[in-house]
């Protein structure tokens, strides 16, 4: 009993040092090991390339064919175009991966979109994995933070409520639930990762809008952000693939743990560019979907605890400076 917890304990801090360390994620190595990404958009591509860079062969499910193109352009073996709730691309994509990773968004605005993705989506995933008679290794499944109904300034960890604030949320929840009640012929372990709002290189509304020209910006000021730089969502996932043994079957918030009130990244933002900070008019629809940002404090620290990820953008400030090209 004690030499097995050793071994547990030898294993854990070698696996933590090698992630704390390996925030360089060109240290991380994945060759000979099977990654299939299920939608390469701003996220899954930038895990396409990570995971080349390490070694990892890569194939992906997109429904867009020029996409196909550049993604096997930049070295994916296998992109097969297709809808990911048909069962079109089940006989081309080999069972048995190693590596699963889910990261489609919805596949139209409104409620039906929603459902079509995320809800039959993660069924035809898991209809795939089971049906290959080798189960996948290790599926990771891009949530998010909608999951929670939470406002008025709640610290909000994966314990509390998740049965989604909006009716997306919902559904969104619905298939986490289909994932956490895969059989074990389908995946030998899964981890949800609830991200916060991402943001990133490409990918910066709130600068947009102020370079823009834009004074006046719709809600409200108070509410906070809780953000997360898209190569900080990249090492999360990461760190799931490679997590060890012991680990499995855990959802985990995804956020840069340094959330801020949206009039004060406004303001920062805005003296960046040089411009007036900018004034919030009151109104609602801030977010997709025309809710109103809620205001919340989302804790990532148990990824942090348990698998020893870190986020190497810690707060907006870093990520906003490393978009503007600025030390
Ligand atoms: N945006 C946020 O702030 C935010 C916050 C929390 C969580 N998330 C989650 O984070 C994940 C990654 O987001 P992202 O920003 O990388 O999304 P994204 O850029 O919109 O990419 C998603 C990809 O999914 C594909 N897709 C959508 N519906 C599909 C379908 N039915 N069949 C096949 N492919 C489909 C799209 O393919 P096409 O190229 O064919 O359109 C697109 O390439 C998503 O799961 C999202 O829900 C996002």
């Amino acid at each position: 009993m004690e030499g097995l917890r050793f071994c547990y304990s030898f294993a854990l801090s070698n696996y933590v040092g090698l992630v704390r360390f390996g925030r360089n994620l060109a240290l991380m190595n994945l060759a000979g090991k099977r990654l299939v990404i299920f939608g390469c958009g701003y996220v899954g591509s930038s895990l396409a390339r990570t995971a080349l860079a390490a070694g990892a062969q890569v194939e992906a499910v997109t429904r867009n064919t020029e996409k196909a193109a550049a993604l096997r352009a930049e070295g994916l073996t296998s992109v097969v175009t297709a809808e990911l709730a048909s069962a079109d691309w089940h006989r081309q994509i080999a069972p048995g991966a190693d590596f699963v990773v889910n990261c489609v968004s919805a596949s139209a605005p409104g409620i039906e979109g929603y459902r079509q993705s995320y809800v039959a989506g993660q069924k035809s995933i898991l209809v795939w994995a089971q049906t290959g008679q080798i189960p996948v290794g290790t599926l990771i499944y891009t949530s998010s933070t909608s999951v929670y109904p939470h406002g008025d300034g709640a610290v909000v960890d994966e314990l509390a409520d998740s049965g989604g604030g909006t009716p997306t949320g919902a559904i969104i929840r619905e298939s986490e639930i289909i994932l956490e009640r895969a059989s074990a012929l389908a995946c030998r372990r899964w981890f949800i990762l609830r991200l916060a709002g991402i943001y990133g290189p490409g990918r910066h509304h709130l600068l947009d809008q102020l370079r823009a020209g834009a004074i006046a910006l719709s809600g409200s000021g108070g509410p906070h952000l809780n953000l997360i730089y898209r190569d900080d969502i990249v090492s999360a996932i990461m760190a799931g693939l490679v997590a060890p043994a012991v680990f499995g079957n855990e959802t985990f918030n995804v956020t840069d743990g340094h959330p801020a009130r949206r009039a004060e990244v406004g303001s920062w933002l805005a003296a960046q560019v040089g411009v007036a900070s900018p004034v919030f008019d009151g109104t609602s629809g801030t977010r997709r979907g025309g809710v109103p940002t809620p205001d919340r404090l989302i804790s990532s620290k148990k990824i942090q605890e348990m698998l020893g990820w870190q986020p190497q953008f810690p707060d907006y400030q870093v990520g906003y400076r490393a978009i503007l090209g600025r030390p």
